[in-house]
């Protein structure tokens, strides 16, 4: 079964309380995006495995960690998951960036898709899957089938609001999938929009409504 990993940070919860403010323009949410997204990325990688290294410091030899070369690979699905990738890429500088591309039928609420461009070697990888919304999570559900169509196990979804809709859909079609989540909302309105939420993600990074 999937888990559903709250990152209740307090730096974490403040930054989202201001990215949720109707008053929060364009310039300030993306860069709150990239910073959450920074934030989250800390304890999204925490279990990265690690390998023993001896590192000789100016007066002695230190035993040490490193990261033990685990290939990593970053999904933003497209676009409002483009916000978050800058704030992912500050911490793991070497991991490879795929793109999925999908939008809301606005009557069906289904996802439409457009665009699959992954890493030739993405079954290889740990993926992190990256979009700030998880409503329906009929687009989180398409993602993850199209990453592992392409060969992939290891994927992990990280969103910065959940509804619990959402988090049933991706955790019953995707139970090995871990979720990792800023805050879970309280319900999707008749629109498919998460309530009380941040609105239209997209559209307030883009600056297009
Ligand atoms: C938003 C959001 C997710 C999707 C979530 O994208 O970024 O991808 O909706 O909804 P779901 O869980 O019900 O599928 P949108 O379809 O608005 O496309 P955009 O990012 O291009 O604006
Ligand atoms: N997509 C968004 O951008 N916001 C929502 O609340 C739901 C889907």
């Amino acid at each position: 079964m999937s888990r559903v990993i709250v990152i209740d940070h307090p730096l974490v919860m403040h930054k989202l309380s201001i990215l949720r403010d109707k008053k929060t323009g364009t310039k300030v949410f993306r860069e709150l995006v990239s910073e959450i997204a920074m934030l989250m990325a800390y304890e999204v990688t925490r279990d990265l495995p690690m390998e023993e290294r001896l590192v000789e410091t100016p007066v002695a030899v230190a035993k040490t960690k490193v990261l033990s070369g685990k290939k990593l690979g970053i999904v933003p699905i497209l676009r409002a998951g483009l916000g978050m990738v800058d704030g992912v890429m500050n911490l793991i500088p070497a991991a490879k960036i795929g793109h999925i591309g999908l939008y809301r039928d606005p009557e069906t609420l289904k996802p439409v898709d457009y665009y699959c461009k992954l890493p030739p070697d993405v079954e290889e990888r740990d993926i992190i899957v990256l979009d700030p919304m998880l409503a329906t999570g009929g687009s989180a559900v398409a993602a993850i089938d199209a990453i592992k169509r392409n060969g992939c196990r290891s994927i992990r979804l990280v969103n910065l609001i959940a509804a619990p809709e959402g988090i049933k859909t991706v955790a019953d079609a995707h139970p090995d999938v871990d979720i990792y989540v800023a805050c879970v909302d309280d319900e999707l309105n008749e629109h498919g929009y998460i309530m009380p939420g941040l609105g239209d993600a997209g559209d307030r990074l883009f600056g297009t409504k």
